[in-house]
């Protein structure tokens, strides 16, 4: 057995943006140090809010985070600078700086973080430009570049610090085919060279089975449908991890947000 301890650890985590409302209830999950672990699961059962809890950006309102032996706590500020300093973030939705050009977005952690030189800023900012294929890009601003290239754009900033932690929320989400494959085969080299640990959000099966090592399906509230390797994942005979490693439309899995009964809301009443 594997007794080395987790790199993050979700220890009976509840939480809600409003408290009568949980978005994640009593979720235990283990993050290994070192390993890809993609988490998967249909949209609005809490992923995103998972990250934002590992990032200190919200509080659990039960249960606590571990990073590396470290509970994560939201009010000590000086803690969560300490954190974010060894964690790389991808977001789900855009976050760079319109108006700063490629080079500049790339290089604000640098600045923030540290009091590296401008050379050595320039040095770092364009070998992680170049590990994402965008070297020539340097100089563009960002209304310049394509949605898929703005998203390469976040992925060299979110590495730039050499994170020991990378979490990326959707890194594959408006790209093409090869730039996915790309993506896919680069989020698996940064983790191996340099020996970070990746939490991965998707909702592209093939390339989370194809880059990780442990795959965790989540469902409403964070409820843990399966984990495990891709091959567990895959060979696995219960229905709703089937429909969902498949993209099966029907089964256990439902498409619709909870809402009142249609006619209801429509005014029609039952007849
Ligand atoms: N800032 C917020 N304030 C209030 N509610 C929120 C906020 N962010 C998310 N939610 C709600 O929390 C639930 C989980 O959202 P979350 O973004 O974590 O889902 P997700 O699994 O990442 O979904 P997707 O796959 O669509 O990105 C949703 O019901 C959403 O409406
Ligand atoms: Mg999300």
């Amino acid at each position: 057995m594997d007794t080395t301890p987790p790199f993050i650890e979700i220890d009976n985590v509840s939480f809600g943006y409003d408290p009568r409302r949980l978005i994640l209830k009593d979720v235990s999950l283990k993050f290994p140090r070192g390993k890809v672990t993609a988490i998967l699961g249909g949209s609005g059962c809490g992923k995103t809010t998972l990250l934002r809890l590992i990032g200190g950006v919200h509080a659990c309102t039960r249960g606590r985070v571990v990073f590396d032996g470290e509970v994560v706590n939201t009010r000590d500020k000086a803690q969560l600078f300490r954190l974010r300093r060894r964690l790389g973030m991808l977001f789900q939705f855009g976050a760079l700086f319109t108006d700063l050009s490629v080079f500049d977005n790339v290089a604000f952690p640098l600045r923030e973080h540290t009091a590296l030189p401008e050379a050595m800023v320039r040095d770092i900012v364009l070998m992680k430009l170049n590990a994402v294929g965008l070297r020539g890009a340097a100089a563009l601003r960002i209304s310049e570049v394509s949605g898929g290239m703005a998203r390469r754009i976040a992925l060299a900033r979110a590495i730039v610090l050499d994170p020991e932690l990378i979490m990326y929320d959707e890194p594959f989400a408006g790209l093409d085919l090869i730039s996915m494959g790309v993506a896919a085969k680069l989020i698996r080299t940064l983790n191996d060279v340099t020996g970070a640990t990746t939490l991965l959000v998707s909702h592209d099966v093939p390339q989370c089975m194809a880059i990780s090592d442990y795959v965790v399906l989540l469902a409403t509230q964070g409820r843990i449908v399966a984990q495990g390797t891709p091959a567990e994942l895959m060979a696995s005979t219960d229905p709703e991890t089937r429909q969902f490693v498949r993209g099966e439309p029907d089964g256990p899995v439902k498409f619709h947000y909870p809402a009142p009964e249609i006619a209801a809301d429509f005014g029609l009443g039952a007849r």
